[in-house]
């Protein structure tokens, strides 16, 4: 039976950036159909970012913050979802984001992920939308969450 103990840390975007990019390769391009064109953008050099790995060393989910306080760009490769990987990866978001200032926070959930950031605070503002092919709803971080 392989472990499922994981790790979760902040990283530098160009010193992982060959890691961050093919878990995001082979979950928005490859599983989701999202167009390169949509999924790279000038936003990750300057975005807080970060990485889950594996026991071994090999990384399985990853998420950012911009400067403007817009996380995104969270994804778990297939094989570890429903473990606790997406949770870690944005409570330790959230985490970073309130050392770093940068509050408020809101993002654009996927509407099959809306209920997993209701459970991290957040609620939803205005109508869904699409963006890449995918329904998409605004969400905010609540007020009170925002201090924490
Ligand atoms: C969203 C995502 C990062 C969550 O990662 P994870 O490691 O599975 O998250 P956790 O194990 O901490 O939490 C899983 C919970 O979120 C729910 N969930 C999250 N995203 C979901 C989705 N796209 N579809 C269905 N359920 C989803 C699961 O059903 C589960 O709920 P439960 O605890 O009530 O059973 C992962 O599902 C993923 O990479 N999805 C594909 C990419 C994507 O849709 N990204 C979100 C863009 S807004």
């Amino acid at each position: 039976m392989p472990t499922r103990d994981f790790t979760i840390s902040q990283v530098d975007w160009e010193q992982c950036k060959s890691l961050l990019r093919a878990i995001r390769e082979s979950v928005f391009i490859v599983e989701q159909g999202v167009p390169k064109a949509l999924e790279w953008d000038d936003e990750d050099a300057s975005a807080l970012h970060v990485l889950a790995t594996d026991s071994d060393g090999n990384g399985i989910g990853t998420g950012r913050i911009t400067q403007v306080g817009q996380i995104g760009r969270m994804a778990v490769v297939a094989e570890w979802r429903n473990l606790g990987v997406g949770s870690a990866l944005l409570t330790q978001l959230l985490r970073t984001a309130h050392a770093d200032g940068r509050n408020p926070l809101f993002l654009n959930a996927q509407k099959a992920a809306i209920a997993f950031y209701l459970r991290h605070g957040f609620h939803c503002v205005g109508e869904e939308f699409m963006e890449a092919g995918i329904v998409h709803q605004r969400m905010e971080q609540d007020p009170r969450r925002s201090r924490a």
